[in-house]
């Protein structure tokens, strides 16, 4: 009885019969017999191989065939050694070919950081004398507006304050992109910030019919942060709230203390974030809207600064949400120097 399996340099060798016959030792008919042999030992389940039955047939003799084998396994080596060089060559160039397309995305990203820096302190020039001659227009120096004329450059006022704030987001964004943020911790009123900024947005969410209010029970709470800062930090994740938001939804602040820190969240019963896209969310310029029809402004800076700005603060911006029901913005500050 055959075993089942073997294992002989003849099992590395397929189609060993047809070399045999280019090399002059077996005939064709030879071969097509040993052939149909081994297909009838096949049927009754046996796995004989083919030199075998070439050799018991008489058709070749062991040397022969070791030969004949020996020859063949020589030739997939050399066969198998140049696919390998020509692999490693191809890994070369695919390799070369990358590094080129990395360096000139690195160029690339140098180039815009370069444009977004140069452009904003640009605008940043004429935007001081736009903002100045208005001050000077609304202060009657160049003489007394009558009440539309006045109601025009309040509204040019708030037009260049948006646009102001613009230009500093890209300032700081440039700068964040080749340095880490500068920030100047001092001991401040956080509860008084916190109440600023609510302040400051309950206009905008009474325009959306949004209920927005400052859930904190001590208005003695003090950090030890940079406030002006934090205050930027606490207005984007407030404005991001409104904005993705319903109208007759929820958006409030709470700042509580926790564990000798204070945790700061911004939570809104908005339309909520899918977590897959938590982190693109913080890419630079990246909204999760894209469509050219996106309904709310904005660049898509405010998350990447944000967490820019809590990190420098050696904290984290922790963000969770459940699509369609709302989010929830997190991050700790310390209460006084470490
Ligand atoms: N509270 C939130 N609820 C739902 N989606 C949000 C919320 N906050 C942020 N997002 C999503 O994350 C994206 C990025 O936010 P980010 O603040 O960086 O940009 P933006 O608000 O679109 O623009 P900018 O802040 O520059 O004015 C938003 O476009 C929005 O798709
Ligand atoms: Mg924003």
């Amino acid at each position: 009885m055959r075993p089942n399996i073997n294992l002989t340099p003849e099992i590395l060798v397929p189609r060993l019969g047809d070399a045999l016959v280019e090399e002059g030792l077996l005939t064709g008919d030879q071969l097509l017999s040993a052939l149909e042999m081994q297909k009838q030992f096949r049927i009754k389940g046996d796995t004989p191989l083919l030199g075998q039955i070439l050799v018991e047939q008489g058709y070749i003799d062991r040397v022969t065939l070791d030969r004949a084998v020996t020859n063949q396994l020589l030739k997939y080596q050399t066969a198998l050694q140049q696919s390998n060089q020509t692999l490693e060559l191809r890994v070369q160039e695919r390799t070369a070919e990358l590094e080129k397309a990395y360096q000139k995305l690195s160029e690339l990203n140098k180039l815009k950081n370069n444009f977004i820096s140069n452009i904003s302190h640009e605008l940043r020039t004429p935007m001081t004398h736009v903002k100045g001659y208005i001050d000077l227009l609304l202060a009657d120096d160049f003489g007394a507006l009558n009440p539309d004329q006045h109601q025009a450059i309040e509204v040019l006022k708030r037009a260049s304050e948006r646009l102001s704030r613009l230009i500093d987001d890209l300032i700081l964004f440039s700068t964040a992109e080749t340095s880490t943020i500068q920030i100047s911790k001092a001991d401040m009123d956080l509860y008084a910030l916190a109440k600023e900024v609510i302040d400051r947005n309950l206009a905008l969410a009474a325009q959306k019919n949004i209920r927005l209010w400052l859930d904190c029970a001590q208005p003695t709470l003090r950090a030890y942060a940079d406030a002006d800062r934090v205050k930027w930090v606490i207005n984007q994740l407030i404005d991001n709230a409104i904005k993705y938001t319903q109208s007759d939804g929820e958006v409030f602040l709470r700042v509580i203390p926790s564990n000798g820190n204070i945790t700061i969240s911004v939570i809104d019963t908005g339309i909520g974030i899918d977590p897959a896209r938590f982190e693109e969310m913080f890419e630079p310029f990246h909204q999760l809207d894209g469509s050219s029809t996106r309904k709310q402004g904005g660049t898509g800076l405010g998350l990447t600064l944000a967490k820019k700005i809590v990190e420098a603060h050696g904290s984290h911006l922790v963000v969770s949400s459940i699509p369609g029901k709302g989010s929830k913005f997190d991050f700790m500050l310390q209460t006084r120097p470490n």
